[in-house]
Protein backbone atom coordinates (compact mmCIF):
# COMPACT_ATOMS: atom_id res chain seq x y z
CA UNK A 1 0.00 0.00 0.00
CA UNK A 2 1.39 3.46 -0.76
CA UNK A 3 1.91 5.49 1.92
CA UNK A 4 0.98 8.60 3.08
CA UNK A 5 2.82 11.69 2.96
CA UNK A 6 2.11 15.00 5.49
CA UNK A 7 2.96 18.35 4.37
CA UNK A 8 3.29 20.66 7.64
CA UNK A 9 1.77 24.07 5.79
CA UNK A 10 2.56 27.64 7.26
CA UNK A 11 -1.12 29.06 8.49
CA UNK A 12 -2.12 32.36 6.44
CA UNK A 13 -0.52 33.92 3.23
CA UNK A 14 2.09 31.32 2.73
CA UNK A 15 -0.84 28.33 2.75
CA UNK A 16 -2.86 30.50 0.54
CA UNK A 17 -0.16 31.11 -1.93
CA UNK A 18 0.66 27.56 -1.97
CA UNK A 19 -1.94 26.12 -2.58
CA UNK A 20 -2.01 27.83 -6.01
CA UNK A 21 1.17 26.56 -6.73
CA UNK A 22 0.26 23.20 -5.70
CA UNK A 23 -2.91 23.22 -7.91
CA UNK A 24 -0.38 25.13 -10.91
CA UNK A 25 1.15 21.57 -10.76
CA UNK A 26 -1.63 19.57 -11.21
CA UNK A 27 -2.93 18.71 -7.15
CA UNK A 28 -6.82 19.00 -7.06
CA UNK A 29 -6.89 20.79 -3.84
CA UNK A 30 -10.47 21.47 -3.72
CA UNK A 31 -10.90 19.49 -0.02
CA UNK A 32 -8.47 22.68 0.97
CA UNK A 33 -11.58 25.16 0.11
CA UNK A 34 -14.39 24.35 2.89
CA UNK A 35 -11.69 24.45 5.80
CA UNK A 36 -13.31 26.45 8.75
CA UNK A 37 -11.46 26.06 11.57
CA UNK A 38 -9.96 22.58 10.52
CA UNK A 39 -6.06 22.16 10.97
CA UNK A 40 -5.81 18.81 9.11
CA UNK A 41 -6.61 18.75 5.76
CA UNK A 42 -6.79 14.81 4.37
CA UNK A 43 -6.81 14.22 0.48
CA UNK A 44 -9.99 12.22 -0.35
CA UNK A 45 -7.67 9.69 -1.89
CA UNK A 46 -5.69 9.38 1.19
CA UNK A 47 -2.70 10.12 -0.12
CA UNK A 48 -1.65 12.76 1.43
CA UNK A 49 -2.54 15.63 4.14
CA UNK A 50 -1.65 19.08 5.56
CA UNK A 51 -0.84 20.16 8.79
CA UNK A 52 -2.29 23.77 9.19
CA UNK A 53 0.64 25.27 11.56
CA UNK A 54 2.08 28.38 13.14
CA UNK A 55 5.30 28.88 11.05
CA UNK A 56 8.49 28.15 13.33
CA UNK A 57 6.76 25.09 14.01
CA UNK A 58 7.03 23.38 10.85
CA UNK A 59 10.32 22.90 11.26
CA UNK A 60 9.61 21.14 14.50
CA UNK A 61 6.84 19.35 13.04
CA UNK A 62 9.47 17.88 9.81
CA UNK A 63 12.32 17.74 12.09
CA UNK A 64 10.54 15.17 14.16
CA UNK A 65 9.08 13.57 11.35
CA UNK A 66 5.64 13.24 11.80
CA UNK A 67 5.62 15.78 8.92
CA UNK A 68 7.65 14.78 5.68
CA UNK A 69 7.77 18.29 4.01
CA UNK A 70 7.62 21.70 4.93
CA UNK A 71 6.48 24.53 3.52
CA UNK A 72 7.31 27.85 5.92
CA UNK A 73 9.41 31.66 5.12
CA UNK A 74 13.12 31.55 4.66
CA UNK A 75 13.05 33.91 7.79
CA UNK A 76 12.13 31.13 9.91
CA UNK A 77 14.43 28.86 8.73
CA UNK A 78 17.74 31.26 9.19
CA UNK A 79 15.99 31.23 12.89
CA UNK A 80 15.68 27.59 12.92
CA UNK A 81 18.45 26.39 10.95
CA UNK A 82 18.80 22.36 11.76
CA UNK A 83 17.02 18.92 11.63
CA UNK A 84 16.02 19.41 7.73
CA UNK A 85 17.15 19.90 4.31
CA UNK A 86 16.28 23.15 2.62
CA UNK A 87 15.08 21.69 -1.06
CA UNK A 88 13.75 24.16 -3.31
CA UNK A 89 12.75 27.81 -3.29
CA UNK A 90 8.73 27.84 -3.99
CA UNK A 91 10.04 31.94 -5.10
CA UNK A 92 6.78 33.14 -3.12
CA UNK A 93 6.28 35.45 -0.81
CA UNK A 94 9.11 37.65 -1.32
CA UNK A 95 10.43 39.92 1.05
CA UNK A 96 13.78 41.10 3.07
CA UNK A 97 15.42 41.32 6.02
CA UNK A 98 16.59 44.83 6.72
CA UNK A 99 18.09 47.20 9.10
CA UNK A 100 15.90 49.98 9.90
CA UNK A 101 15.83 53.02 12.03
CA UNK A 102 14.69 56.60 12.25
CA UNK A 103 16.33 59.16 10.15
CA UNK A 104 18.54 60.29 12.93
CA UNK A 105 20.30 57.01 13.61
CA UNK A 106 23.82 56.95 13.30
CA UNK A 107 25.30 53.32 11.66
CA UNK A 108 28.83 54.80 11.87
CA UNK A 109 29.34 56.09 15.35
CA UNK A 110 31.22 53.89 17.77
CA UNK A 111 28.19 53.73 20.55
CA UNK A 112 27.26 50.07 21.01
CA UNK A 113 24.07 49.70 19.59
CA UNK A 114 21.20 48.24 20.86
CA UNK A 115 18.72 46.42 18.57
CA UNK A 116 15.25 45.17 18.70
CA UNK A 117 13.81 41.97 17.11
CA UNK A 118 11.92 39.21 16.37
CA UNK A 119 14.88 37.58 14.81
CA UNK A 120 18.18 37.10 17.42
CA UNK A 121 20.15 34.41 15.14
CA UNK A 122 19.82 36.26 11.94
CA UNK A 123 20.97 40.01 13.43
CA UNK A 124 23.75 38.27 15.74
CA UNK A 125 25.51 36.64 12.56
CA UNK A 126 24.70 40.12 10.50
CA UNK A 127 26.51 42.30 13.40
CA UNK A 128 28.92 39.61 14.13
CA UNK A 129 30.10 38.99 10.61
CA UNK A 130 30.14 43.31 10.15
CA UNK A 131 32.38 42.79 13.77
CA UNK A 132 30.39 44.90 15.31
CA UNK A 133 29.36 43.95 19.51
CA UNK A 134 25.26 44.64 19.80
CA UNK A 135 22.88 44.36 22.21
CA UNK A 136 19.54 42.39 20.97
CA UNK A 137 16.53 43.04 22.29
CA UNK A 138 13.66 39.57 21.53
CA UNK A 139 10.30 41.27 21.13
CA UNK A 140 7.36 39.18 19.42
CA UNK A 141 6.08 41.70 17.14
CA UNK A 142 5.38 45.57 16.35
CA UNK A 143 9.10 46.04 16.42
CA UNK A 144 8.64 48.96 14.33
CA UNK A 145 7.84 50.99 17.68
CA UNK A 146 11.11 50.41 19.27
CA UNK A 147 13.28 52.55 17.98
CA UNK A 148 10.61 55.35 18.08
CA UNK A 149 9.97 55.06 21.64
CA UNK A 150 13.50 54.90 22.64
CA UNK A 151 13.94 50.97 23.52
CA UNK A 152 16.23 50.54 20.78
CA UNK A 153 18.81 52.18 18.65
CA UNK A 154 17.49 50.66 15.03
CA UNK A 155 15.47 46.95 14.31
CA UNK A 156 16.01 44.42 12.37
CA UNK A 157 12.97 43.18 10.78
CA UNK A 158 11.31 41.64 7.87
CA UNK A 159 10.39 44.15 5.21
CA UNK A 160 7.93 43.87 2.11
CA UNK A 161 6.01 46.64 0.78
CA UNK A 162 8.21 49.23 3.21
CA UNK A 163 4.63 51.23 4.46
CA UNK A 164 5.21 50.24 8.02
CA UNK A 165 8.83 51.55 8.11
CA UNK A 166 7.01 54.42 6.33
CA UNK A 167 4.14 54.62 8.43
CA UNK A 168 6.24 54.77 11.58
CA UNK A 169 8.95 56.80 10.68
CA UNK A 170 11.28 54.57 9.92
CA UNK A 171 13.97 53.96 7.11
CA UNK A 172 16.26 50.97 5.59
CA UNK A 173 20.01 51.56 6.04
CA UNK A 174 21.11 48.31 5.18
CA UNK A 175 19.50 45.31 3.26
CA UNK A 176 20.52 42.49 4.94
CA UNK A 177 19.29 39.24 2.70
CA UNK A 178 16.37 38.17 0.35
CA UNK A 179 13.69 36.00 1.77
CA UNK A 180 11.19 33.68 0.04
CA UNK A 181 9.25 30.55 0.66
CA UNK A 182 10.88 27.17 0.60
CA UNK A 183 10.48 23.78 0.58
CA UNK A 184 12.17 21.46 3.20
CA UNK A 185 12.19 17.47 4.11
CA UNK A 186 12.80 15.15 6.50
CA UNK A 187 16.09 13.25 5.57
CA UNK A 188 14.83 9.93 6.78
CA UNK A 189 11.39 10.76 4.26
CA UNK A 190 13.49 11.54 1.36
CA UNK A 191 15.34 8.77 1.29
CA UNK A 192 12.15 6.03 2.34
CA UNK A 193 8.97 7.06 0.61
CA UNK A 194 9.75 7.57 -3.31
CA UNK A 195 6.09 9.81 -3.23
CA UNK A 196 8.01 12.77 -1.32
CA UNK A 197 10.84 12.90 -3.83
CA UNK A 198 8.69 12.76 -6.91
CA UNK A 199 6.50 15.52 -5.08
CA UNK A 200 9.48 17.30 -4.80
CA UNK A 201 9.97 17.05 -8.23
CA UNK A 202 6.68 17.84 -9.75
CA UNK A 203 6.93 21.32 -7.76
CA UNK A 204 10.45 22.01 -9.22
CA UNK A 205 9.09 21.43 -12.39
CA UNK A 206 6.69 24.34 -12.18
CA UNK A 207 8.84 27.10 -10.18
CA UNK A 208 11.99 26.91 -12.21
CA UNK A 209 15.58 27.30 -10.82
CA UNK A 210 15.38 31.51 -11.64
CA UNK A 211 17.12 33.38 -9.14
CA UNK A 212 14.18 36.29 -8.50
CA UNK A 213 16.83 39.44 -7.88
CA UNK A 214 16.92 40.98 -4.32
CA UNK A 215 14.55 43.59 -3.98
C1 LIG B 1 5.87 41.85 9.20
C2 LIG B 1 7.11 42.61 9.63
C3 LIG B 1 6.69 44.05 9.47
C4 LIG B 1 5.71 44.01 8.32
C5 LIG B 1 6.40 44.49 7.07
O1 LIG B 1 5.01 41.79 10.27
O2 LIG B 1 7.49 42.27 10.94
O3 LIG B 1 6.10 44.54 10.65
O4 LIG B 1 5.32 42.63 8.14
O5 LIG B 1 5.52 44.57 5.98
P1 LIG B 1 5.49 45.82 5.01
O6 LIG B 1 6.90 46.14 4.62
O7 LIG B 1 4.69 45.35 3.82
O8 LIG B 1 4.82 46.94 5.72
P2 LIG B 1 3.79 40.80 10.30
O9 LIG B 1 2.69 41.31 9.41
O10 LIG B 1 4.24 39.42 9.99
O11 LIG B 1 3.25 40.94 11.79
P3 LIG B 1 3.99 40.81 13.18
O12 LIG B 1 4.59 42.16 13.49
O13 LIG B 1 2.90 40.46 14.14
O14 LIG B 1 5.02 39.74 13.06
Amino acid sequence: MKKQMTIALTKGRIEKDTVKLLEKAGFDLTFMAQKGRNLIFESPDKSFRFLLVKAPDVTTYVRHGVADLGIVGKDVLMEHPSGYLEMLDLNLGLCKFSLASTEDYQPKDHKRKRIATKYPTVTKEFFNKKGEDVEIISIQGSVEIAPVIGLADAIVDIVETGNTLVANGLKVYEDICRISTRLIVNKAALKNKPEVMSFIQKLESIVGNEEVPFQ
